[in-house]
């Protein structure tokens, strides 16, 4: 199978879970990505299930409401029931590394909403230990020199990423933020390494998902979906 076609089985199988958990007129939170998008083909049907869905991105946002799901400001709501996304890498204990679609601020935003954060991947997603993708770290712009200092001297190569559509330009993200790769951090300890990187000045957010990792994974292979953590 092609990795598009695991995402696309592991999204037909979240359907299932997300109405064996969720009641009708429930909200939802939801997040980025492609396999997120398979997630929201597969789930359109259900549109109107829901009482809303909370977005952590725009171009999320832009493919619910041409779906025909009603999407909320997170402002609106005190809490989400269920926050579901996919990652760039699990280990074994659900901590991620995301932000390979440059939205990892507000997917981190939504999932602190929700009380349970379900991740969708494919096995070529599940590593023992976080680190070998690029570690995206969202940053003011006019901090990205200084911050771009402090990671080097904890080891890593950092790159700005590029603009897809002008490879010149910095990518900017829903925030007007900027986003530095890093290459090469030991992430032996998620936990203390997410919440050293909130400390320095001008990081709106880095992609390390361990304070507030996954509680539920499903994981796609071959031509089964497996549920674990
Ligand atoms: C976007 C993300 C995505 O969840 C992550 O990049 C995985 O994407 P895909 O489902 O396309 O493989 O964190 O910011």
């Amino acid at each position: 199978m092609t990795q598009d076609e695991l995402k696309k089985l592991v999204a037909k199988a979240a359907v299932q879970e997300i109405l064996n958990l969720l009641p009708e007129h429930s909200l939802l939170g939801m997040g980025t990505g492609s396999t997120v998008n398979f997630l929201i083909d597969e789930l359109k049907e259900y549109a109107n299930y829901f009482s809303g869905v909370v977005s952590s991105s725009d171009a999320t946002s832009q493919r619910l409401l041409s779906n025909g799901f009603k999407v909320l400001d997170a402002n609106t709501v005190q809490s989400l029931p269920l926050y579901i996304d996919g990652a760039d890498e699990i280990d074994p204990d659900g901590n991620m590394l995301k932000g390979g679609g440059g939205a990892l601020t507000r997917e981190k935003i939504v999932a602190s909403l929700a009380s349970q954060f379900i991740c969708i991947c494919d096995a070529t997603k599940l590593v023992p230990v976080l680190g070998q993708f690029p570690l995206p770290v969202e940053v003011i712009p006019m901090a990205s020199a200084q911050i771009q200092r402090v990671l080097e001297a904890l080891g890593g190569q950092v790159r700005i990423r590029n603009s897809k559509v002008d490879p010149n330009l910095p990518f900017v993200t829903d925030n007007q933020g900027w986003i530095l790769d890093v290459k090469g951090l030991a992430i032996e300890n998620p936990l203390a390494l997410e919440t050293k990187l909130n400390q320095i000045p001008g990081v709106i957010c880095n992609g390390i998902f361990a304070i507030q990792s996954a509680n539920m994974l499903l994981v796609s292979a071959i031509d089964q979906v497996q549920k674990t953590i």
